[in-house]
């Protein structure tokens, strides 16, 4: 019944067992129950698991590719997720936000006097000068990380890596915080370049690896995303992506505006639908044959064939639905789709845990306690 969803594919030379993604999720969890998190998830049944915001310069937030314990902790890991027959990419990312400038609102968030909903768009007003100010040698020793990061990262037993394009290459990319006049800025061909670089750099040290492109687009009318590629200038950055060495596209929104968006809930007034962006995956799918994978409120099983046994997109990732519920790929292929907990898109528990700093959790855990005591 799931045939498409079940079978294997080769995701820009890298062969998946299922077409099951769990897409990249910053947990805010501690190591250890991080890392049991991750092995239910891959116990579940999902095909690759996407580490979310793997830092590629030393100092970064999170664990570190560059230090031993870090380290450690990448490869404890990949040999989890590896030992439930679960694919493992590393999310090579890097942050846009001014350290510098962050630390003037350090003694405003320990007071309480400003709230995370209030630091968000503090720190987004910094984006633009930061980007537009940052220095050539600066950026070129940032697009050469990716290189070295990827490297690390295949060392440590990563299948894939995926290039962020959100943040550092989403705000590049975006005339809305790229006012830059050198070869960096103006045309839509400069502003690709930070992302060309980056992808550069992993292709010329790693001629074989499987790169995937978290490919974030801004939509106008009504305005949604702030950094990231414009749907009308997707056409210049897909082939140039693509002649750089990506070899898939994972396509969603952009981020810098309201989280809600990007994570909508599903009362959402543009993306509550499933699917809500699978209508870039079809302007991206007309400007390149490489494999695409499609995300966002994907929690149907129905639906997710469809949309695979169509060819819109040949990959579904989920975030929250494997949170609700890691075990929906091995309940669908074994005939138990009604027994799935569906996500409903409340965000209360995992986007919510994560803004309280108390972790990503669901509501669904608390039912499970009830269950079990
Ligand atoms: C708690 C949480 C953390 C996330 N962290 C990341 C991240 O680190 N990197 C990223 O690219 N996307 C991140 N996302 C976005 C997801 O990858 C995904 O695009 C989004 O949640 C929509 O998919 P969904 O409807 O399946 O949840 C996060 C989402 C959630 C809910
Ligand atoms: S808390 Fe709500 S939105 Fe988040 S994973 Fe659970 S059901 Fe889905």
């Amino acid at each position: 019944m799931y045939e498409t969803l079940c079978s294997p594919v080769n995701y820009g030379g890298l062969t998946l067992k299922n077409r099951i993604i769990f897409a990249p999720t910053s947990m805010g969890l501690p190591r250890q129950e991080l890392l049991e998190r991750m092995r239910a998830i891959a116990a579940g049944g999902c095909a690759m698991i996407i580490v979310g915001d793997v830092p590629v310069l030393p100092h970064g937030f999170g664990p570190s590719l560059y230090s031993r314990k870090g380290a450690e902790f990448y490869r404890q890991l990949v040999e989890t997720v590896h030992g439930e027959g679960c694919k493992i990419c590393a999310q090579l990312h890097q942050s846009d936000s001014d350290l510098k400038g962050m630390l003037r609102y350090v003694p405003g968030v320990l007071t309480g006097r400003i709230s995370q909903a209030e630091l968000r768009p503090l720190l987004n007003a910094q984006v633009g000068p930061y980007i537009t100010g940052l220095p050539e040698t600066k950026i070129q020793k940032i697009t050469e990380a990716f290189g070295t990061a990827a490297e690390r990262a295949v060392a440590l037993g990563f299948d894939m890596v995926q290039v962020h394009g959100d943040r550092m290459c989403g705000s590049f990319s975006s005339t809305v915080f790229n006012h830059r006049t050198d070869a960096y800025g103006g045309s839509a061909e400069n502003r690709a370049r930070f992302a060309v670089e980056a992808v550069s750099a992993i292709r010329r040290r790693l001629p074989d690896l499987p790169i995937d492109y978290k490919l974030a687009v801004r939509q106008e009318d009504p305005h949604y995303g702030n950094a990231g590629v414009l749907e009308s200038e997707l056409p210049v950055f897909v082939p140039l992506l693509e002649q750089a060495g990506v070899t898939s596209f994972h396509v969603t929104l952009a981020n810098h505006g309201d989280l809600g968006d990007t994570i909508p809930p599903k009362n959402h007034p543009a993306f509550g639908a499933q699917g809500c962006f699978l209508k870039f995956c079809d302007e991206v799918r007309a400007l390149t044959t490489k494999p695409i994978c499609g995300v966002g409120g994907l929690t149907d099983p129905d639906f997710v064939e469809a949309q695979l046994a169509a060819g819109r997109i040949h990959c579904a990732a989920m975030s929250r639905q494997l949170i609700a519920d890691p075990a929906w790929p091995e309940k669908v292929r074994t005939g138990q789709a009604d027994t799935i907990h569906r996500c409903v898109r409340c965000n209360k528990e995992c986007l919510g845990g994560m803004m309280a700093h108390r972790g990503v959790h669901c509501i669904y855990e608390k039912t499970e306690r009830k269950e079990h005591s």
